[in-house]
């Protein structure tokens, strides 16, 4: 069995019955339904189109940074009504089937550094007017989910004492600086979100996803995990642009997947942190997986060293440490992440090896 269809079958297993049960004749909005998120998200509802029961798939992508061909393949599944469409700009009303939606699904907005700061105003105003006009349309509607992506970002670089981090935590941001655009967008975007569901009694879920890998991310994404596995793709040294003492933990996109589904499917407002808790690892722990999981795979033999990104600002403001709290995930949802860093890596380029047509090679 492909690595993908394990994933999606662990997807579908970590979700109740009674989460599943709600997807059944139902229409699904979702926006940056072409992105790495995007990729897992389509696959899972194509996947199990039948058994969930899902009537449409509406799903909407600028494509400003490409159109990735898998999203060619799926345009001939009627399942999907696949439209280029921006968000900031487009008006929802023009989609007939937009008014027959019943859940949404918002993660329009660049989420690497790299080309976020290159487009700042476009991802602010993809998390702010973007979301906004999604809830007015939705506001007086009779919608069952709405789930807004927001991330950890919202808490910037956290003090010591508070990692691992919890929902509650108000975070230490900078307005100004370069990561504002995307990190100030999202917190604009939370209190949107909490005014909607007060006033009109909207059920939003919003989920902060603390870095997630795996399957579906463009080895040209720019994030960390893509320029590892990039690097060992390519059977380059793995070049690492920090002092590579920062730590984060790395969630797995099938561990991920499955928290944002159970926070769409919540049914009530509420925002959870969405990740894993477990291990902390640095940089350079994480580069070091990278090398031994792409020997056993690819007969790796490049080795890791240190440099300086040519982007003046790539560390500024990059938080030390990142690591969520996950209890009220745990008990509100049930979600039980499990996917170590380790197996998680290996997965990912195993994927990549399974796709060597080129798919994600760019
Ligand atoms: N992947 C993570 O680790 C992570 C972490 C924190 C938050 N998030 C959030 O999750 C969401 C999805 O993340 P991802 O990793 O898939 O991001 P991505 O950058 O891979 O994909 C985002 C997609 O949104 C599309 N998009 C951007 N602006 C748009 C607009 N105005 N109209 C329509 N489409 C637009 C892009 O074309 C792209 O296909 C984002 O909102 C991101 O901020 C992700």
């Amino acid at each position: 069995m492909s690595i993908k269809q394990e994933d999606m079958n662990y997807i579908y297993e970590h979700l109740s019955e009674v989460e599943r049960e709600k997807l059944k004749d139902t229409t699904v909005l979702i926006t940056g339904c072409g992105g790495f998120l995007g990729y897992y998200f389509m696959n899972f509802f194509q996947t199990f189109e039948q058994e969930l029961g899902i009537k449409k798939v509406i799903a909407l992508d600028n494509f400003m940074l490409g159109n990735p061909k898998w999203i060619d393949v799926m345009r001939k599944n009627p399942l999907f009504d696949i439209r280029k469409f921006d968000i900031i700009t487009d008006q929802i009303s023009d989609i007939p089937e937009s008014c027959e939606a019943d859940y949404i699904i918002h993660m329009a907005s660049i989420a690497s550094p790299m080309f976020y700061r290159q487009y700042p105003i476009e991802t602010l105003d993809a998390n702010i007017w973007g979301l906004r006009s999604l809830l007015d349309f939705y506001k007086k509607r009779d919608i069952k989910g709405f789930l807004f992506f927001s991330s950890s970002e919202l808490y910037g670089d956290p003090s010591p004492e508070n990692i691992p981090t919890n929902e509650e935590y108000r975070g230490n941001v900078s307005a100004t600086g370069p990561r504002a655009c995307y990190d100030e967008s999202k917190r604009f975007g939370e209190t949107m979100c909490g005014l909607f569901a007060r006033k009109y009694g909207m059920s939003i879920g919003v989920a902060r996803p603390f870095n997630n890998y795996g399957p579906g991310m463009k080895i040209n994404d720019k994030r960390v995990p893509a320029d590892f596995a990039k690097a060992v793709y390519e059977g380059k040294d793995i070049t690492i642009l920090s002092s590579g003492t920062p730590t984060r933990t790395f969630c797995y996109i099938a561990d991920s997947i499955t928290g944002y589904l159970k926070v769409l499917l919540y049914g009530k407002y509420d925002y959870f942190n969405i990740g894993i808790d477990k291990p902390e690892i640095s940089i350079k722990e994480l580069a070091d997986i990278y090398t031994a999981a792409g020997k056993e795979i690819f007969g790796y033999e490049g080795k890791v060293i240190y440099n300086i990104s040519e982007d003046k600002e790539y560390l500024t403001h990059n938080p030390e440490r990142r690591c969520p709290d996950i209890t009220k995930a745990k008990e509100k949802l049930h979600y039980e992440p499990s996917i170590e860093v380790e197996e998680g890596i290996r997965r990912f380029l195993l994927f990549i090896k399974e796709n060597s047509e080129g798919e994600f090679l760019w």
